[in-house]
């Protein structure tokens, strides 16, 4: 039998000169050049220079991008002038003795060089788009941090346990996706959006450290950063406080960044509370690689004769800014825009101030008083050329205004060249002291801010049955770059605690209670340990490491934007005889 390679197509080096050697693999490129063919072999791990000569290997004129050969053939030195300092193994070329078609292939929908080809493109043709380098090497990584996690959590004690993948609608978190059951017609399953309760129920079966790389399914919007399925690094520990997650999670990422990208990173990660990044970022996720802090004006304006801000402050309200630095060069219309995405954020209004010429202009400037001026130039450290944001509401509503505002006014600073966001810094912190419960003023109800598991912080408990929203829970985020990485919490470990947080503060009926977590709470009566746990997005952390903004470039096989996947065109239709057995009909003229 004949081998398929001795080599793989990055492994040659000058030192294998005059070697015989075989190699299989992917025609990446091909020129001719003074009669002679010279061919970018392509495998996995990279490329190999392939000369060939037509009149000894007639074949040779036959081959195109990405028909699939095997050369046998000797490693020669390149020709002076000729090394690519830039390859691997560009000091070497093989020249062929023997050449073999493998297979043809068709021409490519797109050359697969070329950067800028549509999403849907490369998706309908995944696997052509796997094999760019750049893919390769996302997949690489990827399958770097899986091991690497997986050899860490191992040593630290924790068993790798799958749970199901067919679940139950547990209808509190994001919207599911649903599966019917043929052996129980009418009835459904669904997916899970993450093993929450199992690994819960494992803890009290005395597992004690669990772990998993668990498929989530969550039928959300998607954006960059989010898919309908996702991989989470999910894990749950028993007898712990929070310190042990912090440790142990800190302890994995530095191992990950190390084998990853060999970065040190420090450690412990810096601790911020909820209110804190809000009040300073105006998000629970900030990028703090640049500054643009909120500034809280609200003193200064609460006499204001600028009614807008007077009356925020009067009705209990706040009154924020930042600046915008070196922006004041907006155009109305950019203006209007920046307003526009205030309001979807919730703002009434974006009253905004312009530093130019000396000069402030605002429709709004004639309002302000001397001393309410000089408050906004030493707080902000005005300057020529600043842009001043405002948003007066209450402060929630107004820290999250300017905080969607910090990142649309960063990108446009970014792309002006004013901004530049160090892309090689890595800021870990751990956001802690959430609110245990928030309250939704369009659903005049109260949620769970995480999930209605989390432990209240012990202290805050007597404030459950009188200011609920005022209670702290036992949640921690970890951030990295703006982009939520992960979160967790110590759990709720007393039925008689879950029970009344599912009923008197969630407002969940009892009955409705019982059957969807009945089972649960059931459980945590058999002498449930005190536990916690966190998951971390396995996808998002690959991507940060890949340096992608989008996690669909470290996922296999992702869907698009709409939740579909092009290449084998799904969801799809499904045979009459199939919904006839699920006891389903569709609804005609609903497509
Ligand atoms: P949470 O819902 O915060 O917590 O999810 C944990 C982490 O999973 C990632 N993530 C996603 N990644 C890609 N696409 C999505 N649609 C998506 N949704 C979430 C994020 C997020 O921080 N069971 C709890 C964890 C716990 O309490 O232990 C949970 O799922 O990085
Ligand atoms: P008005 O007096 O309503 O015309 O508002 C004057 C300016 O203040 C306009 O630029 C509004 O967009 C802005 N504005 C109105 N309400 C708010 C608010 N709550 N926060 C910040 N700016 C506001």
């Amino acid at each position: 039998m004949k081998t398929h390679r001795t080599h793989h197509c990055a492994q040659l080096r000058k030192t294998d000169i005059s070697q015989k050697i075989v190699l299989s693999g992917w025609v990446a490129s091909r020129r001719d050049h003074g009669g002679l063919a010279f061919v970018d072999l392509r495998d996995r791990e990279g490329l190999t220079q392939i000369v060939l000569d037509p009149q000894k290997l007639p074949a040779a004129h036959d081959l195109r991008s990405e028909f699939v050969i095997r050369i046998e053939g000797e490693v020669v030195a390149r020709p002076e002038g000729t090394v690519n300092t830039k390859l691997a193994t560009g000091e070497i070329e093989v020249r062929a003795e023997q050449l073999e078609i493998l297979n043809k292939s068709e021409t490519p929908p797109y050359p697969l060089d070329e950067e800028n080809v549509g999403e849907d493109l490369r998706l309908q043709y995944r696997y052509l788009d796997l094999r760019r380098p750049a893919m390769a090497r996302n997949l690489r990584t990827r399958h770097r941090v899986c091991k690497t996690v997986r050899d860490y959590m191992d040593e630290q004690g924790f068993l790798e346990i799958e749970t199901p993948i067919l679940f139950k609608s547990t209808p509190e978190g994001a919207r599911e996706y649903i599966v019917p059951s043929r052996t129980n017609p009418g009835l459904f399953f669904a997916l899970p959006q993450s093993p929450q309760q199992f690994k819960q129920l494992l803890m009290v079966a005395g597992v004690d450290k669990y772990f998993q790389l668990a498929r989530c399914f969550r039928d959300e919007d998607l954006r960059a950063d989010r898919q309908p399925e996702f991989t989470q690094i999910d894990l749950e520990m028993s007898f712990i406080t929070r310190e042990d997650i912090y440790r142990l999670i800190e302890g994995m990422l530095k191992r990950v960044w190390k084998e990853a990208l060999s970065l040190e990173i420090v450690t412990p990660f810096e601790r911020v509370t909820y209110h804190d990044v809000m009040d300073s970022y105006g998000s629970d996720k900030p990028d703090r690689r640049f500054e643009m802090r909120l500034q809280d004006f609200t003193e200064t304006f609460k006499a204001s004769t600028f009614k807008v801000f007077a009356g925020a402050v009067a009705a209990g309200g706040v009154v924020k800014a930042m600046n915008a630095k070196g922006l004041a060069c907006v155009t109305q219309s950019q203006i209007d825009l920046l307003t526009e995405q205030a309001k979807t954020a919730g703002a009434k209004g974006l009253a905004w101030i312009k530093v130019e010429g000396g000069t402030w202009k605002s429709p709004i400037v004639k309002f302000f008083s001397e001393a309410e001026k000089a408050a906004l130039t030493e707080k902000l450290k005005l300057e020529e050329g600043d842009l001043i944001l405002f948003a007066a509401d209450q402060w929630a509503s107004a820290c999250e205004v300017l905080g969607k505002l910090r990142l649309v006014v960063a990108e446009m600073l970014t792309k002006m060249g004013k901004l530049s966001v160090p892309k090689d810094r890595y800021d870990f912190f751990w956001v802690v002291d959430f609110p245990l419960i928030t309250y939704d003023h369009v659903a005049q109800r109260h949620s769970a801010t995480h999930h209605p598991f989390t432990s209240p912080v012990e202290e805050d408990v007597p404030l459950l049955a009188t200011h609920p929203t005022k209670v702290r829970g036992q949640h921690y985020d970890i951030v990295l770059n703006g982009v939520e990485l992960g979160g967790g919490s110590i759990r709720i470990h007393q039925p008689e605690v879950q029970k009344r947080i599912f009923e008197d503060i969630l407002k969940i009926p009892k009955e409705i209670a019982e059957t969807r977590f009945g089972y649960l709470i059931k459980a945590l009566g058999y002498g449930a340990p005190p536990h916690g746990g966190i998951a971390l997005g396995l996808d998002r952390l690959v991507a940060i490491l890949c340096g992608t903004e989008s996690i669909r470039e470290v996922i296999a096989f992702p869907k698009n934007a709409r939740a579909q996947d092009l290449m084998t065109s799904s969801p799809a239709e499904v045979e009459p005889r199939q919904l006839r057995e699920l006891k389903i009909q569709v609804e005609t003229g609903n497509r």
